[in-house]
């Protein structure tokens, strides 16, 4: 068995694999499987670690809710304090129903509706992150029709290559996030002229799963620059919104500790008033989190084996969807040898595999863990084979919580009906 896990509170335990002291075999007997098992300790070590390599700056840490945006998980978060970075209305009653403060809370997204903006306006949102020039002037004309001013930020596009994935490149002059770092300064000059938009800040976000510091600190470079010019114009920022994007390890990465990437950004802005906020999500729940499924059939094959599985592309979408990795594990190995197996769901579909040439030593019935699924795993479920969403339980010290039901399958039809 390996050592260390990306998942830092799991180890080898008498029972097999143990999250922080609890083994997963009991947690799988209890709540059954397909299971998402959180770590409470982990989420509040990676918030710490944030919190401690800003502790010296005006900062605000707003989690990524689009990551997992499970009650339990935003509640942890909620009561250490952090702050929220939201992408819809639903994420916004999410944040306020687990406790958050609406002060915290930044809202992204290139399309936010006027429900969206009226909802966030009445809450008393920290700041509106806005994409476009349409939006200044919507935004405008709804706090006017509400007889609100609002907070907002531009989010401006720097162009730099985050050198990941394309799907999760987000900063790049081709793709429809941000204004183009050209058109930023004409623009703040609009929104600053609009009577009901208050301009506070400015945001940036180059992409996700970033391994190397460096283009973070170009961006922050360049925003920089803006920041300066826009002062030369009289508009004078409060904060500085870098966005997310610090990677985790999933197989053999190596990211840079929070500290490490954080430190040439903070030298960017040494001297500087401006609040930093950051928008992490992936680096605070990714490595808090994995899958718990039980091998159904082993199906072995002339090319290939097969662990068939019962979880699937509907609960963890990140490998059919990105051919990412994540590590699979024995929950307690058999003695005798390993084969190689590909790990695959019940849906129908060839693309519904979780991994693929993995050596396990394993029997009909065993429990596997694929790790490293706290961030985009149960968020990017969906129910396709009419397969009700797997049981989000927190590990918390001697305690389990559970903080989502399994779904029933009534509950999946329960909004539909037959033709009358
Ligand atoms: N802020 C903004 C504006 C974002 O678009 C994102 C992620 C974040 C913050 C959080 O980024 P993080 O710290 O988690 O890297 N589904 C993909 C990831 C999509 C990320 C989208 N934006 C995956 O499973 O890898």
């Amino acid at each position: 068995m390996k050592p260390d896990f990306p998942v830092s509170t799991l180890r080898p335990g008498r029972e097999g694999l143990e999250l922080e002291g609890v083994p997963l075999a009991t947690i799988a007997e209890r709540f059954g499987t397909p299971t998402y098992v959180y770590s409470r300790k982990a989420l509040e070590d990676g918030y710490a670690a944030w919190q401690s390599a800003l502790a010296r700056r005006r900062a605000l840490v707003c989690y990524a809710v689009k990551a997992n945006s499970n009650l339990g998980v935003l509640s942890a978060f909620a009561r250490l304090g952090a702050g929220f970075d939201i992408v819809s209305g639903g994420e916004l009653a999410r944040v306020l129903a687990a406790g958050g403060d609406a002060a915290k809370v930044v809202f992204s997204g290139v399309g936010k509706s006027t429900d969206e903006m009226r909802q966030a306006l009445e809450a008393g949102i920290r700041c509106f992150n806005v994409e476009s020039e349409a939006e200044i002037d919507r935004l405008d004309a709804v706090a006017g029709e509400l007889g609100k001013r609002a907070p907002m930020a531009l989010r401006v596009n720097p162009d730099v290559d985050p050198k990941t994935h394309p799907y999760i490149s987000t900063g790049l002059r081709n793709n429809k996030f941000g204004v183009a770092f050209e058109r930023a300064r004409t623009l703040y000059r609009h929104a600053a002229s609009r009577p009901n938009l208050r301009v506070s800040g400015i945001a940036c976000h180059i992409g996700s799963q970033l391994l190397d510091p460096a283009p973070m600190a170009e961006a922050a470079e360049k925003v920089l620059g803006l920041v300066e010019q826009l002062a030369a114009d009289g508009i004078r920022l409060d904060h500085i919104d870098l966005g997310g994007g610090l990677g985790i390890r999933y197989r053999d990465e190596n990211p840079p500790a929070v500290a490490d990437y954080l430190a040439p950004l903070l030298r960017v802005f040494e001297g500087r008033s401006e609040e930093l906020c950051f928008e992490p999500g992936r680096s605070l729940v990714g490595n808090a989190g994995l899958l718990l499924t039980r091998i159904e059939y082993l199906k072995p094959g002339e090319e290939r084996n097969f662990a068939v599985v019962d979880a699937a592309m509907n609960d963890l979408a990140r490998p059919a969807l990105y051919d990412a990795y994540h590590e699979v594990v024995a929950v307690a190995p058999q003695a005798g040898s390993e084969r190689t197996y590909e790990i695959v769901g019940p849906i129908c579909e060839s693309g519904d595999f979780l991994a693929r040439d993995r050596q396990l030593a394993v029997a009909p019935g065993d429990l596997l863990a694929l790790l490293s699924a706290g961030a985009y795993g149960m968020a990017m479920s969906s129910n396709y084979n009419t397969r009700p969403r797997a049981a989000e339980v927190m590990v918390d010290g001697d305690a389990v919580h559970l903080v989502r039901q399994r779904e029933t399958v009534a509950s999946l039809f329960a909004l539909e009906s037959p033709l009358p």
